[in-house]
């Protein structure tokens, strides 16, 4: 099986969470026997290649972060250029990938992406839903094993079956909503340690102003 995997980060591939999510996800499939084919968006030389190989290709997989509870400005613009399949027998999966940690918060994008896959006369294959990765960027060699490892093992079910139709893709979200005691927690975090951490990298990337500024409040 071939695939062509789009990244629908706007970050350039250096910087993007979700290409090292592919690269972890790509080492799976091949791992199956599944080769692959990658374009990222953030290149925009890239994108006449990557129209190129839809039309050509019929296993097409986009690996997107989550940007303000829906898909990146940057991925539609380019989903806005193509043009529906001729012949069905086309199908789109997705990794929805966010910062946030609960499943709840992906559900609305997965909607969206849910739908999308008809607009170009080609069948849904399913989302690879998961959330929590802020700290890929800036993550250690430990850190980075712990949460590419799992994404991994999907890409070699996705690369043996080439959907996401299967038992652990479902399971692999994580929790929906935290419990009670858990929010209570998270929330005096943010208030406290999270906004300490915020103001010095602020501070550190030369902002001089508080961070809940309002100068055009006026
Ligand atoms: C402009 C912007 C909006 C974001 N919106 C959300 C959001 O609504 N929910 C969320 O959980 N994460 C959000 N994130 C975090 C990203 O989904 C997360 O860091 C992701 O791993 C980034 O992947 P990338 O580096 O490939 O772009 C946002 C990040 C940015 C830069």
């Amino acid at each position: 099986m071939h695939v062509v995997i789009i990244n629908g980060s706007p970050r350039t591939k250096k910087y993007s969470n979700t290409d090292k999510i592919i690269q972890a996800f790509g080492k799976g499939m091949i791992q199956s026997g599944a080769t692959y084919e990658l374009y990222s968006l953030s290149d925009r030389k890239e994108w006449e290649d990557a129209r190129e190989a839809f039309y050509t290709h019929t296993r097409i997989l986009i690996a997107l972060p989550l940007y303000v509870e829906c898909i990146p400005g940057l991925l539609l613009e380019f989903l806005e250029t193509l043009h529906k399949k001729e012949e069905n027998g086309t199908e789109i999966s997705f990794i929805l990938q966010s910062g946030f940690a609960e499943g709840c918060q992906l559900r609305c994008g997965e909607e969206f992406l849910k739908m999308l896959p008809g607009q170009l006369n080609c069948r849904y294959g399913g989302c690879l839903v998961k959330g929590d990765n802020f700290g890929i960027r800036i993550a250690d060699d430990n850190q980075l094993e712990q949460i590419l490892t799992p994404y991994e093992k999907m890409g070699e079910l996705y690369g043996a079956c080439g959907t996401f139709e299967f038992a652990e893709a479902k399971k692999f979200t994580g929790p929906e909503k935290f419990a009670f005691p858990i929010r209570i927690l998270l929330a005096f975090l943010f208030k406290t340690v999270a906004k300490k951490k915020f103001i010095e990298a602020a501070k550190a990337w030369g902002c001089t102003q508080p961070l809940d500024d309002r100068p055009y409040a006026e």
